[in-house]
């Protein structure tokens, strides 16, 4: 929530306004959010008697009922409004459809939207709720690792627009934030390991212990969906928390000071230097997190090879890609792409590179001065480590499918608000897939999240 303050004051040949904004919002661990023994949802509803919830289709399919129960529990009434999956649907038209939904529902002064779902459904109902009546309050509630430990940890909300990713977008924060870690029960193995990619990231460059727990407990974190699978032990469960809260927490930490991002050296951007040229190279796109990976072991080589990091420090970081299956090199990560990354990044950088390195694990150091001789001396290095590793440095479910991008052959023909795709649905729709990537894939920059 956020509420501006102003003054004004005549200056020799007209006037001057000065304000800031205030900007307030608050996140709740809460396990269970529509359980009907947890009233804290509810009590955000009460005093509307009713509750306007966004979610996407297999939200609605896995959790609609769910929902529908709780709310009728408590006596408030529901209405859901289904959204496409993917990252075809982050478009103007399921923006403006929310805001048809918000208007058709009367949404009044205050009254919050419950926005449900992974971080494509925060970010486009969140524009949404940005844009009604210049300003809608909304509550969030993540679905997604990268939805609990990035997505909404963030203010920023968007849409892709004219062949760029997040083109058109605000910064609005929500009411508040319910984090329900549950939900990662039914999610994906293949998205769990893309979420933990964000995780890394933020616990290489800004806080060793996170590192440290990630490294010891990798694999069951995975495949045991940050301790919420059945059978998991107390132990895995008491790590997974620790890295959640800690990782949410060093994240507002970093980025409140720069909430709209006018420092342009961040430590959340490690990783983030040479991947959204890779990210959409391929022919079938890369999962986000398998290319900031790629970026995050190179960087890490790089570092290595200028001596920033220790020997044993690098080995730790690879070995941590690898146990995750995370993708550590491509093929078609080469000189020619970092020539091109390089390019691309510094326009959105003022001209700087700023490339985030580990400097050791658990703080950071930003590089401007790497020769291109340089940068393919540590490819050439980065190469032959790789080689040493289980798959030769590839990742597991590395490229994007159905659930991701929301294409499949038959698409609308099979479902008009699924897009034909459900969970577990098979990716067979190839030529849809390049031409999204070509959407989604900007001039400059590419796939920028961060
Ligand atoms: N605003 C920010 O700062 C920020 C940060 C990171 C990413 N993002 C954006 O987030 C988007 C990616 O988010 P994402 O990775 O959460 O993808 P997503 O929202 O597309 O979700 C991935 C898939 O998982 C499904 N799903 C969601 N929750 C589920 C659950 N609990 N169980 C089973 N299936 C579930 C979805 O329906 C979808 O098919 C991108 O558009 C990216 O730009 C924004
Ligand atoms: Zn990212």
């Amino acid at each position: 929530m956020s509420d501006l303050k102003a003054t004004v004051s005549e200056t020799e040949n007209g006037f001057h306004v000065e304000g800031y904004e205030r900007i307030s919002y608050g996140f709740s661990f809460l396990d269970g959010v529509f359980n009907p023994e947890r009233n804290e949802l509810a009590k955000m509803y009460q005093p509307w008697k009713r509750c306007l919830a966004i979610a996407d289709a297999n939200i609605c399919e896995l959790y609609g009922q769910q929902m529908r129960g709780y709310f009728q529990h408590y006596g408030i009434d529901l209405t859901i409004h289904k959204t496409k999956i993917g990252e075809k649907a982050k478009t103007m038209d399921t923006m403006l459809a929310i805001c048809t939904a918000m208007n058709d529902f009367g949404i009044i002064r205050k009254e919050p939207v419950l926005v449900v779902g992974g971080g494509l459904i925060t970010d486009v109902a969140g524009y949404a709720c940005a844009s009604y009546r210049r300003t809608t309050n909304y509550i969030r509630i993540p679905t997604t690792l990268i939805g609990l430990i990035d997505a909404s940890v963030s203010i920023k909300v968007a849409v892709n627009h004219c062949g760029h990713k997040n083109r058109l977008g605000a910064y609005h924060a929500p009411m508040h934030t319910f984090l329900d870690f549950t939900f990662l029960r039914t999610l994906p193995e293949a998205q769990v390991r893309n979420g933990f990619a964000e995780l890394i990231k933020i616990s290489t460059c800004a806080d060793l212990r996170t590192f440290d727990l990630l490294d010891q407990f990798t694999e069951k974190l995975i495949s045991m969906k940050f301790g919420r699978a059945d059978g998991s032990s107390q132990e895995l469960i008491k790590a997974a928390d620790e890295i959640n809260r800690r990782g949410i927490h060093v994240m507002l930490k970093l980025e409140t000071p720069n909430l709209h991002e006018i420092e342009l050296d961040r430590v959340i951007a490690y990783g983030h230097t040479w991947s959204p040229t890779l990210e959409l190279a391929p022919e079938t796109p890369l999962r986000h997190g398998h290319a900031i990976s790629v970026d995050m072991a190179y960087s890490a080589t790089l570092a290595f090879m200028r001596k920033e990091i220790s020997s044993e420090e690098h080995r730790r970081v690879l070995g941590l890609f690898s146990k995750a299956g995370l993708t550590m090199m491509h093929p078609l990560f080469t000189p020619e792409l970092l020539v091109k990354g390089t390019e691309a990044i510094m326009k959105t950088r003022d001209g700087r590179l700023r490339a985030a390195i580990p400097y050791p694990i658990g703080s950071c150091k930003f590089l401007n001065d790497i020769s291109a001789e340089e940068m393919n001396a540590a490819l050439k290095m980065h190469m032959d480590f790789c080689k040493e590793y289980p798959r030769e440095g590839a990742g597991i479910d590395a490229y994007v499918d159905s659930s991701d991008t929301g294409v499949s052959m038959e698409a609308d023909e099979k479902d008009p608000v699924t897009g034909g795709m459900k969970i577990g649905g098979t990716f067979d729709a190839k030529a849809e897939m390049n031409k999204l990537k070509e959407e989604i894939a900007g001039a400059v920059g590419g796939n920028e999240c961060c």
